[in-house]
């Protein structure tokens, strides 16, 4: 297992569609490994492949108290989601110290396969499906900030911008 750099916004490469699997093997799963690895060191609650330069659509989700309860998700895909939305508070692995309001759907039924091939659907309401959304995005090279205003993403970019410059 190994941590893996997280790419940050405004890095172009977040903006990559993600390609499907195609082979559920040992590479796979050292893949979805080391994105554990990632995440929980970072720490997380969720990570997509995408967020570690990897263009496969592989995502990782523990939203558990206690952080041992891991999720993984190949090929996700939303099947069904219900009319009601809500409002919820988002971060990002990938926007570090930025949290912002994003309304989604409150539930979502999800299909993928797990790391072995097997397919499964879920229904995920409250975080978890707040979760799933967010990560699935990633995949589709799409980051949270861009559901906000031109103006509000101009600003994180800056921010963030001179986060990096100062750091360097
Ligand atoms: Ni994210």
């Amino acid at each position: 297992m190994a941590v893996r750099p997280i790419l940050r916004f405004p890095d172009e490469r977040l903006h990559t569609v993600a390609r499907r699997v195609e082979h559920f093997d040992d590479a796979l799963r050292q893949l979805v490994a080391d994105m554990a690895d990632t995440m929980y060191r970072a720490p997380g609650i969720g990570l997509a492949a995408t967020q570690i330069d990897v263009h496969l659509r592989v995502i990782v989700i523990d939203v558990s108290e206690t952080h041992d309860r891991l999720q993984v998700f190949i090929n996700p895909e939303i099947i069904g989601e219900d009319g009601e939305r809500r409002v919820s508070e988002e971060g990002c692995l990938s926007v570090p110290g930025i949290y912002e309001e994003v309304e989604r759907p409150e539930r979502v039924r999800v299909r993928a396969f797990d790391e072995h091939g097997k397919p499964f659907t879920l229904e995920a309401s409250g975080l978890l499906a707040v979760c799933l959304q967010h990560e699935i995005d990633h995949l589709n090279g799409r980051v949270f900030v861009q559901y906000l205003s031109r103006l509000k993403q101009n600003r994180i970019r800056t921010r963030l911008l001179k986060q990096v410059r100062e750091a360097a």
